[in-house]
């Protein structure tokens, strides 16, 4: 059997992210929808101890070490077994959240973020990340008016939130095969379509790849 994509969200608040994993998730069919942190019952809880505990306020590495531990029950238990299993994986937020709220906007070193990943998950990686991007300002009044959300990181300065942004653009550059920025002030409907689309092209040149290996 083929295993399944794994495929995650990126971005700042209220850049749509909920919303465009709905719209994939029923596009495609036979999808996991997970979120981090969190997404398997151990996983959440720590998600809950981060969010009831106000941990914005936390040391980064505090903070680093408790995303890879759910980061690991959650790729272990969810994510791999679903993807063997041939089912798509849809999740909310992965590494590159950690590489920027911690690292880029967190201020510790990304080296000792891929030190702590690699001892945590190893080399694995996504198959393609959409990064939503959108203009702090719109972002922040969107998820404003969500209401009181969970999103611990609201609160904090614009400056923060520019930092979030420009590490999201940054990553996306220098993981172009990876990562597709996606213009998340479009309409809902031509934002869908376009991740519809790029999720289609990389089946069709994995299936391709896979014929050029086996051809020799
Ligand atoms: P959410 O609001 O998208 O559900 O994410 C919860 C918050 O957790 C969000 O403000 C970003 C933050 N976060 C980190 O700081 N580091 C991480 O590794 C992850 C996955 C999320």
């Amino acid at each position: 059997m083929t295993s399944g994509l794994f495929i995650t969200f990126e971005g700042g608040e209220g850049a749509g992210k909920t919303t465009q994993i709905k719209r994939l998730a029923a596009a495609l069919g036979n999808c996991v929808v997970t979120r981090e942190p969190g997404g398997t019952p151990e996983a959440e809880a720590l998600r809950n101890a981060f969010i009831e505990n106000n941990g914005q306020n936390w040391p980064p590495e505090a903070l680093v070490m408790l995303m890879f531990s759910a980061r690991i029950l959650h790729t272990q238990n969810l994510i791999m077994p679903a993807r063997m299993n041939g089912q798509t994986v849809l999740c909310d937020r992965y590494t590159d959240s950690t590489r920027v709220y911690q690292g880029y906007a967190g201020g510790l070193s990304l080296e000792k973020i891929e030190a702590i990943k690699e001892l945590a998950i190893g080399g694995f990686e996504p198959d393609i990340t959409f990064v939503l991007d959108i203009d702090v300002e719109t972002g922040l009044k969107r998820a404003d008016k969500r209401g009181p959300g969970e999103s611990t990181f609201e609160a904090k300065d614009m400056a923060f939130h520019e930092r979030i942004r420009q590490g999201f653009l940054t990553i996306a550059r220098e993981n172009p095969k990876r990562c597709v920025v996606i213009n998340a002030s479009e309409d809902e409907n031509t934002i869908a379509e376009k991740i519809l689309n790029v999720v289609k092209l990389h089946w069709h040149n994995r299936g391709d790849g896979h014929h050029r290996q086996l051809d020799g």
